[in-house]
């Protein structure tokens, strides 16, 4: 449980932690890679700790300390049955991606999750694994947590996801890379693309076409020696809405990941007026990093819809909460993914918000916010979902009085320290 104030303004420097999607991609393959790989800046949040858990009861050696984390992999099959079961805890992609890896060994290995994620859809992944030659098993034919895997033997496939998803995408390369043949997978649209990129830097080969993807079968992952994590621009911008949207804001957040497939964020912060500016574009391992000075402006609706969806899909909480201290109509389409997260986010923002006065509308595949609106203090939940409970945060912040948000050591799953934080750039 925490209480925050209505504040007048975020103003300072600062950085955020590491970026989760490509702190669980660093473990997992410098698990699978021969050599001994060293992580810099990795999110020690509850979702990637998950991740170590896992491979660590799948007899791989890894030392943790904070953002520093040293692995000696064992090549791709030096990995060994778990005695235990699997639990990836609240972590989407620490399930999605393994069952992507497990697919490929030769043992059977038990899979489950916290309640959260065992509502969330596994199918999207167990039926093209499945095509492939994987032998699972679970509830719901293998749709939903507890699964169990056994893999091996698998045979390339052409598999059309029918979601853009950076999940299924990896899930289907992982297999791919131990299949007999090509694998090959079309999305809707472009999903995150951190898997290709760290894919690249440990040696494989993988070819980005429009609409898809495309591994051989065969490949070993040979370890970069260091990978340096660049901070999470979805960590980022719950402090870029906040400076957004409190007159009298100025940040400047450093080092943060700009990988054109994360950056809707950016551009929805500039189309609805921000004052906003990228400075030192630079690259780390394969992926743009850079540091975003923000300064509050008055901000106007906007329709966000199509392909930028899957580019900010994590941070549509914050950005329903931006919308409500924006001039005139905001509506989010073609975002039915929300409704298969970590909850169901056009309920829980729609629930969450309008408690605090938000004018705020859910639809089939997103919602209608209308603003200019006064926030008010109230009693908010989390769900159990961190983004929801930081988004929650962010609105209280612009608020008058007291907030009290229940629930908040969810926020620990991706953003470890996020009110201290936050308490940094108070006025
Ligand atoms: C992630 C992919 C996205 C995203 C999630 C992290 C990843 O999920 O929402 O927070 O690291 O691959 P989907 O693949 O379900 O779109």
């Amino acid at each position: 449980m925490k209480k925050i104030q209505g504040v007048n303004s975020v103003r300072g420097e600062v950085t955020v932690p590491g970026d989760k999607s490509i702190s669980h991609r660093a473990v997992m393959f410098s698990a699978l890679a021969e050599g001994t790989t060293t992580i810099e800046g990795f999110l020690p949040g509850a979702d990637c700790l998950s991740t170590i858990s896992c491979f660590r009861k799948m007899g791989i050696d890894i030392e943790q300390e904070g953002e520093h984390v040293r692995i000696t992999g064992k090549g791709w099959y030096g990995l060994t049955e778990p005695a235990e079961v699997l639990d990836v805890g609240n972590s989407g992609t620490t399930i999605r991606l393994m069952l992507g890896i497990l697919a490929t060994q030769p043992f059977h290995s038990v899979l489950v999750g916290d309640e959260s994620i065992a509502r969330r859809p596994m199918g999207r992944v167990t039926i093209p694994l499945r095509q492939m030659g994987a032998d699972i098993a679970g509830r719901q034919n293998g749709g939903f947590t507890p699964l169990s895997i056994r893999g091996g033997n698998l045979k390339g496939i052409e598999y059309r996801s029918p979601v853009s998803s950076a999940q299924v995408k990896s899930a289907v390369l992982l297999a791919g890379l131990q299949a007999e043949g090509e694998t090959v997978l079309y999305e809707p649209g472009l999903s995150r693309d951190h898997t290709e990129r760290m894919l690249r830097s440990f040696g494989i080969e993988v070819q980005s076409f429009e609409g898809g993807v495309r591994v051989r079968g065969g490949q070993r992952l040979v370890s970069p020696g260091r990978i340096e994590v660049p901070g999470d621009i979805s960590s980022a911008a719950f402090l870029l809405v906040a400076a957004a949207i409190l007159p009298g804001s100025h940040l400047m957040i450093r080092n943060v990941g700009m990988n054109p497939t994360r950056t809707g964020i950016i551009d929805v912060l500039k189309e609805m007026g921000a004052d906003l500016i990228l400075y030192n574009v630079r690259e780390t391992n394969g992926e743009p990093v850079a540091d975003i000075e923000i300064k509050h402006a008055p901000l106007r609706g906007i329709e966000i819809g199509g392909a930028i969806i899957p580019r900010l899909i994590d941070e549509i909480p914050v950005i329903s909460v931006l919308a409500t201290q924006a001039e005139g109509v905001t509506v989010i389409r073609d975002a039915a993914e929300l409704k298969v997260k970590e909850t169901n986010r056009i309920d829980t923002v729609v629930a969450e918000l309008g408690k605090l006065g938000a004018d705020i509308e859910p639809t089939e595949d997103g919602m209608i916010i209308r603003g200019k609106t006064r926030l008010t203090g109230a009693t908010c939940d989390s769900h159990g979902d961190h983004r929801i409970g930081m988004a929650a945060a962010v609105a209280a912040l612009a608020a008058s009085g007291e907030t009290t948000i229940q629930n908040t050591e969810s926020i620990n799953v991706s953003f470890p320290g996020f009110f201290t934080k936050l308490e940094q750039t108070i006025e």
